[in-house]
């Protein structure tokens, strides 16, 4: 079990790391509403789309302990909290789900303690899955597997030992990895800060490379299997996550190196049928033109600056869930996965 847990209850708050300041400063900010949990989001201060799905369901325990509690205030206060980032859909369902189990509380005062009992079995889930997950996902790969990774996809995005990266960690202690490859992740660097935050912890011998190395990483046949995680995969496989990925999956497909997706079966959105369905959040121009501080491109310039792209199905070798290895045709897969829809 994964001791660091990067968003903590403390009823009647929640506390998490900021982590848009790591790696060089661990910071803990106490959110005691919900306008103040939309702000950690906005501003990826919580990121990662299980973690988000954490954040949703904790948030609404904050909405009934700073609201009245009632129907309609937490149905407002679950679409408010879903609406927040439109690509992780996690987000949105963690939320709903807890204001489906506050509904069937009547009483107020009970409501509550059942709102905070959920984010807290619902943090569990997380731990646990993420295991299932990763100890399926290490079988996958060849002994002796130099592995490519892409964003931050540890603890720090799920709240357990992480998708990709508890793969990585699985198979680096069962002896099957050799080593392992992160992108820095432009232009927010969650490859840079986090994933190189967390691979230290973890003595894994790695390097770290600019996304733009990475094809020729691959093409140079160093790279055995690339693996990222998923903010939203649609039924028939389509797969939306951190933008960069689509790139990583065509130049695998270019040299015969597997891509595989690391996500819980929570990812895994029915309601959408293909990946163009998907909602792509574009973050601020800003953004590309300096980090932080920094400011390297001149004031009022242009930027296309999408978070996420969209991996076609007919891309990924394997979607890796807690639930089983699924593999295309996706439609057919993924249902029988949960026996669902
Ligand atoms: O914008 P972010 O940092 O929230 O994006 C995160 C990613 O794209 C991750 O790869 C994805 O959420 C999977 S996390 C296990």
């Amino acid at each position: 079990v994964e001791p660091f847990a990067p968003l903590v209850l403390q009823r009647p708050v929640i506390r998490l790391i900021d982590q848009t300041l790591l790696p060089h400063e661990e910071r803990w900010r106490t959110i005691s509403t919900v306008g103040e949990l939309q702000e950690a989001i906005r501003a990826l201060r919580v990121r990662g789309a299980p973690l988000l799905g954490i954040a949703g369901a904790a948030g609404m325990a904050l909405a009934a302990e700073t609201g009245d509690g009632g129907n309609a205030s937490l149905a407002r206060a679950a679409a408010a909290i879903g609406s927040t980032r439109p690509t992780a859909v996690e987000l949105a369902s963690g939320a709903a789900a807890a204001l489906e189990a506050a509904l069937e509380v009547a009483d107020s005062a009970a409501r509550l303690d059942c709102l905070w009992a959920f984010a807290s079995r619902y943090i569990a889930r997380r731990i646990e899955e993420d295991l299932r997950l990763a100890r399926l996902g290490a079988e996958l790969l060849p002994p002796g597997a130099a592995v490519l990774t892409h964003c931050n996809t540890g603890v720090l995005a799920t709240g357990g030992i992480g998708t990709a990266l508890g793969v990585i960690r699985v198979a680096w202690e069962s002896g099957r990895l050799s080593h392992w490859y992160a992108t820095e992740t432009r232009p927010l660097l969650q490859g840079a800060r986090l994933t190189a935050w967390e691979l230290r912890q973890a003595g894994i011998p790695s390097s770290l490379l600019p996304d733009t190395a990475a094809a020729s990483l691959i093409a140079a046949g160093n790279v055995h299997a690339v693996i990222t995680g998923a903010d939203r995969i649609a039924a028939n496989g389509d797969t939306a996550n951190k933008v960069g990925t689509y790139g990583l999956a065509a130049v695998a497909a270019r040299h015969g190196v597997p891509f595989y997706i690391a996500a819980p079966t929570s990812t895994i959105d029915f309601a959408c049928f293909v990946g163009a369905s998907i909602p792509i959040e574009m973050r601020d121009p800003a953004e590309v033109g300096g980090f932080a501080e920094v400011r390297w491109s001149p004031a009022g310039v242009g930027a296309y600056n999408p978070a996420f792209d969209v991996t076609p199905a007919g891309l990924i070798a394997a979607i890796i869930t807690e639930a089983g290895v699924a593999a295309a045709p996706y439609s057919v897969s993924l249902p029988g996965l949960r026996g669902m829809p």
